[in-house]
């Protein structure tokens, strides 16, 4: 039996646009076979772009399934972010160009941005912090979350950011299990118009987090010498930020780091279980995200990048901090919402700074389109030249959707996949070079080698199956912070006794022209009367409806086929969920599917359970298609949705 098979056929393709082809830094494909040939000898190119301290003696320590990149060379990551720019003519180029919801505005300068890093750095050591120590950074999207970050590379800390989203508990157990000495925080930070606590929230998970010494709490709030109503500082233990700033002296010397140190831990909930400290090393995890950020964007010296992840996630390190300041690029930061106060925010920001490189997820694409296109159509888009999207498989509609409405049909769309655990874009096209297809993140980068393989491990040239890196990456993670074992067991034991197969527990099918289409977790697979369905294209397929906004597909127990398709789906904005169009989704998925992929049940959500960095939860919506108990839901983003729908899914059974 197939791991998975192949339901859809998407058949529409876009070469990249002429006057983009024309002006992209990689216009051939000659840089694949180069890198083909001696992937080592490409990597070692691109930590050349990197400024080191001292030369690496290998590029590739390869024990499986342990690997180690660039040993013996010695680098420091802020000194690649900003000391190399303030060097030269980038001094007085803008770093962060930063926004927050209720609207103040900050830009700062590579300059600006070096003496806050240095600065911060001699704050950290002024408090006890040196090389191989653990701190929290516990933040909204402000710029001192980037400061702090880069202050932390500069010394050989370790930093464990916590999206600024989570729970007290989320706090605790990630500063336990780092055993964190200082973790960094505000008074508050703003969300749909609202504060989050954040120092409350910390305050919270300290009583049960000893090791953690010291608090810094940056001034969010306004008022002087910060917020007490948000913030109760606690004698000896709690430090403005800007009070310790205010003193400390704007010199000091980076730690000269070996490339195999840690640059950061960043925790990974997946879906269940206890959250794996995913651990990332200094100059591999530098070059590959500095290498993709500049092949993958096509970055150039005028571009203003904006990448809308929250640095809570590897999104936000890679593609907000480390890749693009190790290139000198402007980088636009935003704090808040995309729908407050209007839902046009994120266009009147592209327009307002000129956005030309737009980086965000399927989940904010949906909801666009499910808001309708009068928002972007209100604004001047015409600066973005490339779109990308990353976090899911984006729906071919969505695809379209975003193609047409934010990209005036003009910028292509690189669709990158890539995991926490990767640290950098793997499967990805280059802009100037790929010829796309809605819904596939086609081919892995140069320097990348991904398979598809089926469950004994054979390879699957075309069709559907796992998909399985087969080479280390310079910004692979090297273990699991405190549990190798672990390491061991979750990636490289899917295919017995070789340890050379990364399993990222994703299917996949390959088609004709080697293009890799991703078709969601390997867990969510369904299995109806023997054929073992993926959840992403009968998801595409109800997306395709011009009513639908998003769908989630799962199965639930069936005496006959095993199981059957139950669809959770959300509608447009301005569309009736009625009977008939319940009927109508069930008869569109047979036509573009077929009979195999008919919806049992078809029930209409006002929204569906996410994490809260955006995935769909479909664990819970099996336990709701199947009349159980809720499991943990301690990962969503907003717990009253899968209640809600509990509630909405037994009124209709009942
Ligand atoms: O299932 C894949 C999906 O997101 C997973 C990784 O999630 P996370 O570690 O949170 O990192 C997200 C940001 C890189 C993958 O195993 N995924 C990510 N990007 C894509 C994707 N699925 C399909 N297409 C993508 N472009």
């Amino acid at each position: 039996m197939a791991d998975i098979d192949v339901l859809l056929n998407e058949n529409r393709s876009f070469p990249p646009p002429e006057p983009f082809a024309r002006a992209a830094q990689v216009s051939t494909d000659a840089i694949y076979a180069m890198a083909q040939k001696d992937p080592d000898a490409y990597w070692a190119g691109a930590a050349r772009n990197l400024e080191w301290i001292a030369p690496w003696k290998s590029v590739l320590d390869w024990t499986p399934p342990h690997a180690k990149w660039f040993t013996g060379g010695k680098i420091n990551a802020a000194v690649n972010c900003v000391d190399r720019h303030v060097r030269g003519p980038a001094r007085n180029k803008a770093a962060i160009i930063w926004e927050g919801e209720p609207g103040d505005r900050r830009t700062l300068t590579y300059w600006d941005l070096y003496r806050e890093v240095c600065k911060f750095a001699n704050v950290l050591r002024s408090l006890g912090v040196g090389k191989g120590d653990r701190v929290g950074i516990y933040l909204p999207m402000v710029p001192e979350a980037v400061v702090a970050m880069l202050a932390c590379a500069r010394i050989g800390a370790i930093h464990s950011v916590v999206f600024g989203g989570f729970s007290p508990e989320s706090v605790r157990d990630r500063m336990n299990d780092a055993q964190a000495k200082v973790l960094i925080t505000a008074d508050g930070g703003y969300r749909r118009g609202q504060v989050v606590p954040l120092k409350r929230n910390a305050d919270k998970a300290l009583a049960e987090a000893p090791s953690v010494k010291h608090v810094i709490v940056v001034q969010r709030r306004p008022g002087g010498g910060g917020d007490e109503a948000f913030a109760e500082m606690r004698e000896g233990r709690d430090h403005w930020y800007h009070r310790l700033m205010q003193n400390a002296s704007p010199d000091a010397p980076p730690e000269p780091m070996d490339s195999e140190d840690v640059l950061f831990i960043l925790y990974t909930s997946g879906t269940t279980g206890k959250p794996k400290g995913i651990v990332h090393t200094t100059g591999g995890y530098l070059t590959g995200t500095a290498e993709t950020t500049r092949l993958v964007f096509d970055l150039r010296d005028d571009d203003v990048f904006w990448c809308t992840a929250d640095v809570g996630w590897v999104t936000g390190h890679s593609y907000l901090v480390y890749g693009p300041l190790a290139n000198g690029a402007t980088c636009v930061m935003y704090e808040g919402a995309p729908d407050w106060p209007e839902r046009d925010r994120f266009w009147d920001i592209c327009e307002r700074h000129g956005v030309t490189i737009l980086y965000t997820a399927p989940t904010a694409i949906r909801a666009f389109m499910k808001w309708g296109e009068s928002h972007p159509a209100k604004h001047d888009l015409s600066r973005l030249r490339l779109l990308g999207s990353v976090g899911e498989p984006i729906n071919p509609e969505a695809w379209i959707w975003y193609h047409e409405n934010i990209g005036g049909k003009r910028c292509p769309i690189v669709d990158t996949w890539w995991q926490t655990e990767t640290g950098a874009i793997v499967i990805s096209p280059l802009p100037g070079v790929t010829v796309t297809k809605p819904g596939s993140a086609t081919r892995p980068l140069p320097g990348c080698s991904a398979d598809l393989l089926d469950s004994a491990g054979n390879r699957v040239e075309t069709g559907g199956g796992l998909l399985a890196l087969t080479r280390p990456l310079p910004a692979m993670l090297r273990t699991i912070w405190g549990d190798d074992e672990r390491y061991v067991k979750t990636y490289f034991s899917k295919w017995d006794g070789r340890k050379n197969l990364y399993f990222p527990g994703d299917g996949a099918k390959r088609d004709k022209d080697g293009y890799f289409w991703i078709l969601g977790r390997v867990d969510d697979v369904l299995n109806v009367a023997g054929h073992r369905i993926g959840t992403m294209e009968v998801e595409s397929a109800l997306v395709e409806h011009p009513s639908v906004a998003e769908a989630a597909v799962v199965g639930k127990a069936h005496e006959l086929k095993g199981q059957a398709l139950a669809a959770f789906v959300t509608v447009r904005d301005g569309t009736r969920p009625t009977s008939e169009l319940r009927d109508e989704l069930k008869q569109f998925v047979v036509d573009k599917i077929g009979a195999i992929a008919r919806p049992d049940d078809i029930l209409f959500a006002a929204d569906l359970p996410k994490t809260r960095s955006g995935k769909i939860m479909r664990r819970l919506l099996r336990d709701i298609a199947e009349g159980r108990a809720l499991g943990d839901t301690t990962t969503l983003a907003d717990p009253s949705v899968v209640a809600a729908l509990k509630e909405q899914y037994e009124e209709k059974e009942g």
